[in-house]
């Protein structure tokens, strides 16, 4: 029986997974994300044209490609909507071939409300959430309160969407939250409840499926399944920088919780990294430059949010922390992108361990605070020319594959492409 691929973000997110994913597409039949929901950005280029997904699988633009939202994933109908109309706006009718699990959970507008109930009940503490509803959508699944999308169809639907609002508007006004107040895109709850309403028409013109059966049947068929994570390793909900990070399990393990697949059926994991590093949102990250460097690799690496418009925060590539994430996820090939953002560096610095009161250890240690940690950098020499039209692995500068050979070195697994654009072509497979 064939296997499922996995390709999942080693960082803290935005590491290019939406890019690899559009080009690995035309290798498979079935593209299925397995965790996360709107808090993704994901981010395709080609013709010119830059795309941004966050719940609809990568591989939408290849049309006679199947793509999958599993159970593990949440929805935000109106997001949804407005991600299925510009899709159409852009000639691409998704409505063939995107199947949605039955059991991926809603979230409601009044979970959006909590996540800002939460975070402003935090202070100073805030995770800096993507305020998609995604830690109170989560909670609602693990407490059994959650509401599915194939409850959509219930008789009782909006009995039950009225029973967990009020629970919703009990503790959030217990929290001293001002719901009167609180915005969605400008919009009153009570508008925005109208919205959302009306966008799960939209929603239900796609096919609920058992995707359990669906995806399993899938491999029975030997078909080629890609699952793209979303988040990030060190974003993940036990093995992350917690509490800074995201309320899912974002790790290869993710994928058979969120698709309903076996372990034995996971193949290649391909894990991507930036050749330098980036976190939005609050958080450890012991690389971050507070320099010109920093500002710089923001600029030229166009470091803002996909979903937030946020500034990133940036700093050096951390083979520690590769190493850790290469180890929680099996990963078995190794994609690096945006090298190109550095090639006017005369230095790249690498972290390959941390100094923690004078003592240096490759692990990742449970007090994970960037106060403890001094990163031990190791410097490369820049290759300070463009990699523009460069379109083979071996034509690529000797500096900069030394530095990819250290990374290889370093975490044990072997660099099997490096992409030195936005765009789709851009993609050099070793
Ligand atoms: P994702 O969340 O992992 O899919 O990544 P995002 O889309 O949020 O962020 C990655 C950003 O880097 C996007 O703006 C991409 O267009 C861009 N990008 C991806 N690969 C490369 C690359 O190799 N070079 C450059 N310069 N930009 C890239
Ligand atoms: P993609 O898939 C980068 C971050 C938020 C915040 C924390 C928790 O594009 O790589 P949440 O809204 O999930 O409760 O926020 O996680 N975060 C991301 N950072 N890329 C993402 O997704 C992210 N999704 C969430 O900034 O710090
Ligand atoms: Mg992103």
């Amino acid at each position: 029986m064939t296997k499922i691929d996995v390709l999942l973000g080693l960082q803290w997110g935005d590491e290019g997974k939406g890019k690899i994913v559009d080009v690995l597409t035309p290798r498979y039949d079935v593209i299925a994300r397995f965790q996360g929901g709107p808090n993704a950005g994901h981010t395709i280029e080609f013709n010119g044209t830059k795309h941004v997904l966050h719940i609809i699988p990568s591989g939408i633009f290849h049309q006679e490609k199947i793509n999958l939202i599993g159970n593990g994933v949440l929805i935000e109908p109106n997001i949804f909507r407005q991600e299925i109309d510009g899709l159409t706006a852009k000639g691409v009718d998704a409505t063939k071939n995107l199947f949605v699990s039955k059991k991926a959970h809603l979230i409601l507008p009044t979970h959006r409300m909590m996540d800002a109930a939460n975070e402003q009940a935090k202070g100073n503490a805030k995770i800096g959430s993507t305020l998609k509803g995604i830690g109170p959508a989560y909670t609602d699944k693990i407490a059994r309160n959650g509401l599915r999308v194939g409850d959509t169809l219930a008789e009782d639907f909006i009995e039950r969407y009225g029973q967990l609002k009020r629970q919703h508007l009990m503790m959030a006004r217990a929290m001293n939250f001002d719901v009167d107040q609180f915005r969605i895109d400008g919009m009153s709850l009570g508008e925005y409840e109208k919205v959302w309403m009306e966008s799960l028409a939209t929603l239900k013109r796609f096919r609920f499926v058992n995707s359990e059966y669906f995806i399993n049947q899938c491999l029975r068929e030997d078909k080629k399944i890609l699952a793209e994570g979303a988040q990030a390793m060190m974003l993940d909900v036990d093995f992350g920088t917690y509490p800074f990070v995201t309320s899912s399990n974002t790790i290869t393990a993710g994928v058979c919780t969120g698709l309903g697949v076996a372990p034995s059926t996971i193949g290649e994991v391909m894990g991507i990294t930036k050749a330098y590093c980036t976190r939005v949102g609050a958080g450890p990250f012991p690389t971050q430059l507070d320099d010109e460097i920093g500002k710089q690799l923001c600029e030229l690496g166009h470091e803002y949010g996909a979903t937030t418009g946020r500034p990133r925060r940036c700093g050096w590539i951390d083979v520690t922390a590769l190493r850790y994430a290469c180890m929680i996820n099996g990963v078995t090939q190794l994609f690096v992108t945006k090298p190109d953002v550095m090639n006017d560096f005369d230095t790249v610095n690498m972290c390959t361990a941390y100094d923690i009161d004078g003592q240096q250890t490759d692990e990742i240690p449970y007090e994970y605070n960037t106060a403890n940690i001094i990163p031990v950098l190791t410097p490369f020499e820049g290759w300070k020319q463009s990699l523009e039209g460069i379109a083979d692995y071996d034509a690529l500068p000797e500096r900069l594959k030394t530095f990819l050979a250290a990374i290889e070195e370093r975490t044990g697994v072997r660099v099997a492409a490096v992409s030195t654009s936005p765009d789709r072509k851009d993609v050099l497979f070793k």
